[in-house]
C-alpha cells in the first residue's frame, strides 16, 4: 500500500510539471537560433507573434539602431510585435515574461539588388575615413580578396563575436562583399 502511495505520487509531480511546462512557455513565431539569424531589408518590417505569454511582457534589444521593436496588438496569451530593420547589422531582441523568455536573432541587410559598390562603400568611411584612407584600419591599397576575405573572416570566425566590424559585415550578403570588395580595391 505504502508502495504503491509514494508511485502515485510520483506520477502525479510528473504529470503536473509536464502540464505546467508545456502550458506556461512563452514561444516566438520566428526561428530562435543564434547560427540562424532571420534576415530583415532595411527598411521593411516582419510581425512576429509571441504565444503561451503569461503577465506583462518587458523587452530588450542588443541594438536599437539596427532593429526597432513595437508592441502592435495583444490579448491575455498572444502579442504581435512588428520588428523593423532600420540599418545594417545584428541585433538580438528578448521577450520576457513571468515564466520565461523567447528572443528574435535577426540581422537587417541592406535592400537585395543594391550592389553598387560605391554607394555601399559609402558606408564604411564614417569609420575608415573616405576612401578607406584611415580611421580604425586603412583598406585603401588593400587588394579585392584581402577586403572580401577579412569581411567573411569576420562572420565566420568565433573570436570576432560582437565586435563592432563583425556585426557591420553581417548586414550585407555576399554579392554586396564581393561588390563593396571590388569597388574599395580599385581606389588610388
Ligand atoms: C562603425 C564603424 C565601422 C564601420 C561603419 C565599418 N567598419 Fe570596418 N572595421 C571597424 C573596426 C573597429 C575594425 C577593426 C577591428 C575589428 O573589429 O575587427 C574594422 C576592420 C575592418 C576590416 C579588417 C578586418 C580584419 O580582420 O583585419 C575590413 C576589411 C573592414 N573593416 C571593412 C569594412 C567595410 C568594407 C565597411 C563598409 C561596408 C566597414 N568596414 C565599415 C569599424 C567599422
Amino acid at each position: 500500500m505504502r508502495t504503491l502511495n509514494s508511485l502515485t505520487k510520483l506520477t502525479l509531480a510528473a504529470v503536473l510539471i509536464f502540464a505546467s511546462a508545456s502550458a506556461c512557455a512563452l514561444s516566438i513565431s520566428i526561428t530562435s537560433d543564434p547560427d540562424n539569424r532571420t534576415p530583415v531589408a532595411s527598411g521593411t518590417t516582419i510581425d512576429v507573434q509571441l504565444t503561451g505569454v503569461s503577465g506583462t511582457i518587458s523587452v530588450s534589444n542588443t541594438n536599437a539602431t539596427s532593429v526597432t521593436a513595437t508592441k502592435i496588438s495583444s490579448t491575455s496569451t498572444k502579442s504581435i510585435y512588428r520588428l523593423k530593420g532600420v540599418s545594417t547589422g545584428i541585433a538580438n531582441i528578448t521577450f520576457k515574461d513571468s515564466k520565461g523568455k523567447a528572443t528574435a536573432y535577426l540581422k537587417v541587410l541592406l535592400r537585395q539588388g543594391t550592389l553598387d559598390g560605391r554607394q555601399l562603400a559609402s558606408n564604411c568611411y564614417q569609420c575608415h575615413g573616405t576612401n578607406g584612407t584611415g580611421g580604425f584600419e586603412r583598406l585603401l591599397g588593400e587588394s579585392y580578396s584581402e577586403i572580401y576575405g577579412e569581411l567573411v573572416e569576420l562572420i565566420t570566425e568565433q573570436e570576432d563575436e560582437g565586435e563592432i566590424m563583425k556585426a557591420h559585415a553581417m548586414g550585407y550578403t555576399d554579392a554586396q562583399m564581393q561588390a563593396l570588395a571590388n569597388y574599395l580595391a580599385q581606389l588610388r
